[in-house]
């Protein structure tokens, strides 16, 4: 079964073509991040006049480059939400006129949920995670853990919301922050380049000891929730009172501080519900000390836990997460009854 995927949540205008939810045959992204790099941030009217250019474009190459023809297609996935409603419009539209012209059914897709599905693409039929699963969702606008009780039939039975952020998502943490450290946006790489020359001066012993300048909001608590919203103060404050600081140092102080939060209070939904799989998903996974602390802790915890993150190009907004999602949980609909929906979220709470 071959997908047309859209995703267009947020800055990214993405179309792909995933062959059974996991064989990612095209995969193309158009990005207006330079733009956002010049206003410092994502304006979102900005966003979605881009996306009404680049749309048509990004889908004719993902066709392209599999020189595949519409009547190969045999449905067409879409990002219905969450996210910015400008550019969700762009996608969802898009989506609605192929359908109709094309007569393909349409399956809507919750871009979070894909986030989650990215960990499906390029692995074997026989390596894909086994349930129960427990999955982080770290992404710019969110940070969710779920949990995932069998394999994926239909949404609705099937995840569930333990955990989330009361305030900031960890993403937006490593955006703002590095706003005030003046490494531009986005945020995430800029600090994980800066934090990793920091680290690479240092032995393993001497990395983990020394970065402790800024709190681990809520890693204590006995809960699955996160705030990232404090530890942004901190940093915003300390840049205030301290008249010279050394930027690469301060990098691996923020991405240490989030990156702690983030695997402590997994590691603890992990011992609790002891699922057979972890993923880690959405765009902050592409971090490399996240992962590389995750795989640690796992290990020296002897967690018998199956870790998965996806390749960092899928990490981030793309539109072969969204076929794959479409994939495994999608359900079909006219494309009638298909509206973009910016506010929903991953899923219930357990
Ligand atoms: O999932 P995503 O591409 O878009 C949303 O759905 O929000 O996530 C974007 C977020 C941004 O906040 C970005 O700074 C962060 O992911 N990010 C990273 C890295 N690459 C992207 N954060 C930390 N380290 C990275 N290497
Ligand atoms: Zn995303």
């Amino acid at each position: 079964m071959i997908i047309l995927g859209i995703e267009t949540s947020c800055d990214e205008t993405a179309a792909s073509l995933v062959e059974d939810g996991t064989a990612t045959l095209s995969n193309v992204v158009a990005s207006s991040v330079e733009m956002h790099s010049r206003t410092g941030g994502i304006i979102p009217e900005n966003a979605a006049r881009e996306q009404i250019k680049a749309m048509i474009p990004v889908i004719e190459q993902a066709m392209d480059d599999t020189k595949l023809r519409a009547q190969d297609i045999d449905a067409i996935a879409v990002t219905v939400g969450p996210g910015l409603i400008g550019s969700l419009l762009v996608g969802v539209e898009t989506a609605r006129t192929l359908s109709a012209l094309w007569t393909k059914p349409i399956i809507p897709v919750n871009h979070l949920l894909a986030h989650i599905f990215a960990n499906y693409l390029e692995r074997d039929k026989n390596e894909l995670p086994s349930f129960p699963a427990l999955s982080l969702v770290v992404s710019g606008g969110h940070t969710d853990l779920v949990h995932m009780n069998s394999v994926p039939q239909n949404v609705h039975n099937f995840v569930r919301l333990i955990g989330s952020t009361r305030d900031d998502a960890a993403g937006e943490c490593f955006d703002k922050t590095a706003r005030i450290l003046g490494l531009g946006y986005p945020g995430g790489p800029a600090i994980a380049k800066c934090a990793k020359k920091y680290l690479n001066k240092k032995d393993n012993n001497e990395q983990s000891k020394e970065l402790n300048l800024f709190p681990r909001p809520m890693i204590d608590s006995d809960d699955f929730d996160f705030s990232f919203s404090g530890l942004k103060t901190s940093v915003l404050n300390y840049v205030k009172e301290t008249q010279k600081h050394d930027n690469d140092k301060l990098a691996a102080e923020v991405q240490e501080a989030i990156v702690d939060v983030l695997v402590e209070k997994s590691i603890r939904a992990i011992r609790k519900y002891k699922p057979k799989s972890f993923m880690l998903s959405g765009g902050v996974s592409a971090n490399e000390r996240l992962v590389e602390k995750f795989k640690k802790r796992i290990q020296a915890e002897k967690l018998e836990v199956k870790f998965f993150y996806p390749e960092a190009r899928l990490a981030t907004d793309n539109a072969a997460a969204i076929a794959s999602a479409a994939y495994f949980v999608g359900k079909h609909v006219d494309w009638i009854a298909v509206t973009a929906n910016p506010g929903i979220r991953v899923a219930d709470r357990l």
